[in-house]
């Protein structure tokens, strides 16, 4: 198999250098590409991707020294190999500090070029594995906080360790509470990003203006109170990862704004001129719909495929059970050390009825659920709380009441879940009769109900009604 050329990318306002590699370097093993100045060759960078950069000190314009620190500033995995000229050693000092990985001296021969490319490969190939090592005994580790191995876990378990260590933008996308964060952390924490900041903005939280000087920052006088100009979350993450949840929710010109920052790391303040350049993994998430957004207009189409190249899916715990037991002795331990409690596991006849009920609220549901207990020392919260309707056992008097909660309420339910339970309970009702009596026609019983045919869909899949 042939092996994948070297992109080479010469960044000199003297043409004949890049054309001397040309000549002189194989072209089965080199692709070389060329700018004559900073400016152009910052952008080649960015829409190239070179695995190495042979960069001259002495430009006109912006002179190596600042392209180099700009390269750096976006991309630390690039190898800059810096052309001195005679005198030129306190710059040569300096570039190394700020990153380059090494130098040639002009006048120079193709030959010792190359001697030099790949001594900085060997260096940084010995470096990737050390790293990649690192990051492998590391997972261990780090899935420990992500628990679960239903085949439908283990699977997203395999695709965090094929894309965490990679500048890959991921989309998680699942119901709330399955655990959207946790996978953006476990992300960030097997990539060798895992030193720098993480970085999360809720996007749902903020109306637009604020949203958009959140992320990207401003300048002095940009709007009544910008007393002073401001980093946006983007900058913050800087060598790290942003994770911008319910990215769902954000307004078209966001959209367009945050789709220049996937494609080129680069964006403008608000209030400003500036192009910023940015060395940052963005992950997303969101709880919506987004093939229904796409289809209402809500997000825009190019961002949307741009998002879906990678995408992780949770399922909703109703549709993992199994990973039921372990989530609960997990979070047992957690809250136990916690509180300072001891540790004893819920009775088999408890994790039954956690099996029997469909947790809408999904892995937080169960967390404060266990929580609850914890604190509280009482495991008979569990057949108290749990809604009796989905569990297996006898029927009681208790339960002809309409609002079986409340006649639990001594033992404490909170009103907002004895009303969404309620909620829940008469949808379901209602559903069942209007299919029965429209024979299982479910565009009519959606018209009936006056819902939306794919909501009826995804109730009757929700409530497991057949
Ligand atoms: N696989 C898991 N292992 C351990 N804890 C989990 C797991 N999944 C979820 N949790 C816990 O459940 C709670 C909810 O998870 P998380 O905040 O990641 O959900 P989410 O999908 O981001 O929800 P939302 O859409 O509401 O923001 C957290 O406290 C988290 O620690
Ligand atoms: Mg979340």
């Amino acid at each position: 198999m042939a092996k994948e050329k070297i992109k080479l990318l010469v960044i000199d306002d003297n043409k004949k250098v890049a054309w001397m590699l040309r000549e002189g370097l194989n072209d089965d093993q080199y692709e070389i590409i060329d700018a004559l100045d900073g400016k152009t060759g910052i952008q080649m960078m960015i829409e190239e991707q070179p695995r190495v950069i042979i960069l001259d000190i002495k430009m006109p314009g912006m002179d190596g020294m600042e392209v180099l620190e700009r390269i750096r500033s976006i991309n630390r995995r690039v190898e800059i190999i810096m052309l001195s000229g005679y005198g030129e050693t306190k710059q040569i000092v300096r570039a190394m500090k700020l990153g380059a990985s090494d130098f040639i001296s002009k006048p120079f021969d193709v030959e010792e070029v190359e001697v030099v490319i790949r001594s900085v490969l060997e260096k940084s190939e010995l470096k990737n594995e050390v790293r990649h090592l690192r990051s492998e005994l590391e997972a261990k580790s780090k899935y420990e906080d992500f628990v679960g191995d239903s085949p439908q876990m283990l699977e997203v378990k395999s695709m965090i360790g094929q894309v965490a260590d990679s500048e890959l933008t991921v989309l998680i996308r699942g119901e709330s509470g399955t655990g959207k964060e946790v996978v953006a952390r476990t992300l960030h924490g097997l990539s060798s990003r895992r030193e720098g900041p993480f970085v999360k903005v809720n996007c749902a939280a903020l109306p637009k203006e604020l949203l958009e000087a959140e992320l990207f920052g401003y300048e002095k006088g940009a709007f009544t109170g910008a007393f002073k100009k401001k980093p946006g979350r983007f900058e913050l993450a800087s060598h790290g990862t942003i994770f911008l949840d319910e990215i769902g929710e954000m307004s078209p010109d966001l959209q367009a704004k945050i789709l220049q920052v996937l494609e080129q790391r680069e964006f403008v303040r608000v209030g400003g001129i500036e192009t910023i350049q940015v060395d940052v993994r963005i992950l997303c998430a969101t709880h919506r719909d987004l093939e229904e957004a796409l289809t209402q207009g809500r997000i825009r189409a190019d961002l949307f495929y741009r998002l879906n190249e990678i995408t992780l899916f949770l399922a909703p715990l109703r549709e993992r059970k199994e990973d039921i037991p372990l989530l609960v002795e997990y979070m047992l331990r957690r809250y136990c050390r916690q509180y300072n409690r001891e540790y004893r596991p819920f009775s088999r006849r408890n994790i039954e009825l956690l099996h029997e009920y469909h947790w809408p609220g999904n892995v937080r549901e169960l967390e404060n659920l266990v929580k609850q207990i914890v604190v509280r020392g009482d495991e008979s919260i569990i057949a108290r709380t749990i809604p009796r309707q989905v569990s297996s056992q006898p029927v009681s008097a208790e339960e002809n009441s309409p609002y079986p909660e409340l006649t639990n309420a001594p033992h404490g339910v909170p009103l907002k879940q004895a009303t969404q339970q309620a909620v829940e309970r008469t949808e379901k009702a209602l559903i069942k009769s209007v299919l029965n009596r429209t024979n299982w026609n479910r565009k009519k019983a959606a018209e009936l109900l006056k819902i939306s045919y794919r909501s009826l869909l995804y109730k009757i899949k929700e409530y497991q009604i057949r």
